[in-house]
């Protein structure tokens, strides 16, 4: 097997960063390729609980190396911070890390571009985003006149001018706009930034050619999605989306490495749902049953610690979203935390005006009014968190599991009852 991808086909949060941890041992480059420091992973390995947020999961398997690619959007300090962190918590890190020079800058100005969005955002408007300056970026970017690229920070003359004109243009519109926004000093970003590019150095590069170089020497890359697909901003339920390509699309463009070098695409959901932030969600469920959900799945954002949105498996949503990113086998995530609700639901269609459809609406009205049509399924008492056999599973969670697999459309290979790497049944080998 040669390079694979793992994409979630929901809404974000579908423990993709074990998936990733348990493929390490076939790969040899880990690649994120869209998002920023509005991802979060916690990885237990060996006992440890790691949070990661911006740096690829394989930084915790020595002799991995992890690119940050140019769809990526940096936040230099938030970087550092995690480097820091993870240094003391003993991961060698030396010259495993690569950034592209490519990547976008996500600088001051951009998180209070968010707070105005967000906080002066009339409630209806308000996107719930993590805060982490991640669209306002990614404007910057499409934009153009006002993007800054990691390489620029190795040309500091060129970088400071640029900066005190962009700045200027900031702070006249902020000021205008946010009554308690203090204007922001260039002469003072342009230094503390140029400083985050000193300790940067080692490890910024050209991520395109050195990906091609190592596929060409036979290494294998493991694409590791950020958010979910129904996040992307291209394909997801926009306009309640990240400002990326977080289904596989963004893949070729976020890294340079075309999809024709990926063999295997994996796409991962939880075996229910869950959402952070606002947007439509059809099988929502804000009673107990997701009440009992968010506790026993322990579904906080890890960014953020906002308490998720839980509700029923989306079968629609799923099969859109495995359709856009490619998926050729599942893995279902936290099938555990199902045991003990005497009844499961599946969302197969969606009702809209008196009309069944199984697509999903483009207009966020229509998506809005999208009532789901559900297949009941007795559920079990058992628990499973120590079966490691497909067999072994109570045939209510077999059938289960099996009949969200074919709605989709696509066949389970993998499924997790428990956070540790152990905790894992695999259909096929890994
Ligand atoms: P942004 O990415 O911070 O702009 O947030 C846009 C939307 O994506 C919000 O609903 C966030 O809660 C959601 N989001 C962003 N990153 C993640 C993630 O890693 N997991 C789940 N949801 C996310």
């Amino acid at each position: 097997m040669g390079s694979t991808c793992v994409v979630g086909l929901q809404w974000g949060d579908e423990a993709k960063g074990k998936i990733v941890d348990l493929l390490c041992d076939q790969h040899d480059v880990v690649v994120r390729y869209q998002g920023g420091a509005n991802a979060g992973h916690t990885v237990v390995h060996d006992g440890v609980t790691y949070k990661l947020s911006l740096v690829p999961t394989g930084i915790l398997r020595p002799g991995i190396d992890c690119v940050i690619g140019n769809g990526v959007v940096v936040h230099p300090p938030a970087l550092l911070r995690e480097i820091e962190t993870l240094t003391a918590q003993g991961v060698q890190i030396g010259q495993r890390l690569h950034i592209s020079d490519r990547a976008h800058v996500i600088l001051p100005y951009h998180l209070a571009e968010e707070r105005l969005t967000e906080e002066s955002a009339s409630a209806a408007d308000h996107l719930g985003t993590t805060r982490r300056g991640i669209g306002p970026c990614y404007r910057d970017k499409v934009g153009r006149v006002h993007g800054v690229r990691m390489a620029d920070l190795y040309h500091p003359g060129p970088f400071r001018e640029r900066l005190a004109r962009i700045v200027d243009y900031k702070n006249r519109l902020l000021t205008a706009m946010l009554p308690d926004f203090v204007p922001i000093d260039a002469q003072a970003v342009g230094d503390e930034f140029l400083g985050y590019a000193d300790r940067l150095g080692g490890f910024v590069r050209d991520t395109t050619t050195w990906l091609h170089q190592a596929l060409d020497q036979g290494r294998r890359l493991l694409f590791e999605g950020a958010q979910g697909s129904l996040l992307d901003v291209d394909h997801g339920s926009y306009p309640y989306v990240t400002s990326s390509n977080s289904s596989a699309a963004g893949i070729a463009s976020g890294s340079g490495v075309p999809t024709r070098r990926i063999d295997r695409w994996i796409g991962v959901v939880k075996a229910y749902t869950t959402r952070v932030g606002g947007g439509p969600f059809p099988t929502e469920q804000d009673n107990e049953t997701g009440e009992r959900i968010r506790r026993v799945g322990k579904e906080y954002g890890t960014v953020t610690g906002r308490p998720r949105r839980c509700g029923w498996f989306d079968a629609v949503a799923v099969g859109h979203a495995a359709r856009i990113s490619g998926s050729t086998e599942l893995a279902v995530m936290l099938l555990d935390v199902l045991s003990g609700i005497p009844e499961l639901k599946v969302a197969i269609a969606y009702e809209l005006d008196g009309r069944r459809i199984t697509a999903l609406p483009a207009a966020l009205a229509d998506f809005q009014r999208c009532r789901p049509v559900y297949e009941s399924f007795p559920g079990w008492t058992e628990d499973i968190s120590a079966v490691r056999q497909w067999s072994d599973l109570p045939v209510q969670a077999r059938n289960y599991v099996e009949f969200f697999g074919r709605r989709v459309g696509v066949p389970v290979r993998i499924v997790s009852v428990g956070p540790d790497r152990a905790q894992t049944i695999l259909l096929r080998s890994p």
